[in-house]
């Protein structure tokens, strides 16, 4: 049984499709007047991480595979191949890793703030968000899926299918941007975790749950009386996911990159994805 699980998960990550450097999200703003920030106090450069001997990351932790809250030795852990990621990058840069768990639409918000130095989240760097915020390359791409009560993927195979039901998003994310853009608002019910949206699947307070695929695969394997609906898969324009930080942190910008190439290079974000999947089904 549990060999199985882990051929599946093993097939899933081949199926998911790793791409770095391959969506020029990386244009820096590389210009005098940025160098200016790094000297500023509040700048949350890498000088600044250095400094203070740690790195302080933002992150929604209610997205397995890519970061959930886990026991470990009985203590409650923040977990996830986002976290594995962000724990290498600090390694690299040779501080602590701070993880704080926060609503997935205040994570900008505590970014401009200065409260964290960069998010880890499974963000998808949007031309919207880029607005605000420098993003690494792209480090995983995945679709997009609704998770439906089992038994109804039948009749539920088509977005037209999805009409005049209620569909679960996550509070700030683009599956709620998706949402807004096929459905009526009245239709779509947004919160700010997404296990209180398979909650709410599972008692017939929404119909359809839209989330990456990976979380959509992941969630459907670990709960009974939910599956993904079939043929239903909407593709990412904005290219998958990578780390935000401040605008203007260009050097940040290129560490993370190598950290992320180097990661990618000797195949690990694959490897830490498998794991957290196997964490994720083991709880
Ligand atoms: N990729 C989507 C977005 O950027 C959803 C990410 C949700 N992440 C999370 N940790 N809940 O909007």
């Amino acid at each position: 049984m549990k060999k199985g699980i882990v051929k599946k998960l093993i097939a899933i990550a081949a199926v998911a499709t790793i791409a770095i450097s391959v969506v020029g999200c990386g244009s820096t703003n590389g210009g005098n007047a940025e160098k200016k920030e790094g000297t500023t106090a509040k700048a949350t450069g890498i000088e600044a991480i250095k400094s203070k001997g740690k790195l302080v990351v933002g992150t929604s932790a209610d997205y397995a595979p890519y970061e959930f809250h886990t026991q470990v030795d009985g203590k409650d852990k923040i977990v996830g191949f986002d976290i594995e990621i962000a724990r290498q990058f600090a390694q690299d840069l040779g501080v602590e890793l701070e993880v704080k768990d926060m609503a997935f639409d205040g994570l900008l918000v505590a970014l401009q703030a200065d409260k964290v130095d960069m998010i880890f989240s499974g963000m998808t760097p949007t031309e919207e968000r880029k607005q605000n915020a420098d993003f690494s390359d792209i480090y995983f791409t995945a679709t997009h899926k609704f998770i439906l009560r089992a038994g109804e993927e039948a009749s539920i195979t088509k977005i037209e299918d999805l009409k005049g039901k209620k569909i679960g998003v996550q509070k700030g994310s683009i599956q709620e941007g998706i949402a807004k853009t096929n459905f009526e608002a009245g239709d779509i019910k947004s919160l700010e975790k997404v296990p209180d949206l398979v909650l709410d699947l599972k008692n017939k307070k929404v119909d359809a749950v839209l989330v990456e695929s990976t979380v959509a695969d992941l969630t459907v394997q670990k709960n009974e009386g939910v599956a993904v609906a079939k043929g239903l898969e909407i593709k990412d324009p904005d290219g998958g996911c990578a780390i935000a930080m401040k605008k203007g942190s260009t050097e940040l910008q290129t560490e993370i990159n190598k950290t992320l190439k180097k990661l990618k290079d000797e195949d690990k974000i694959n490897k830490f994805f498998v794991e957290a999947n196997k964490i994720a089904m083991e709880q």
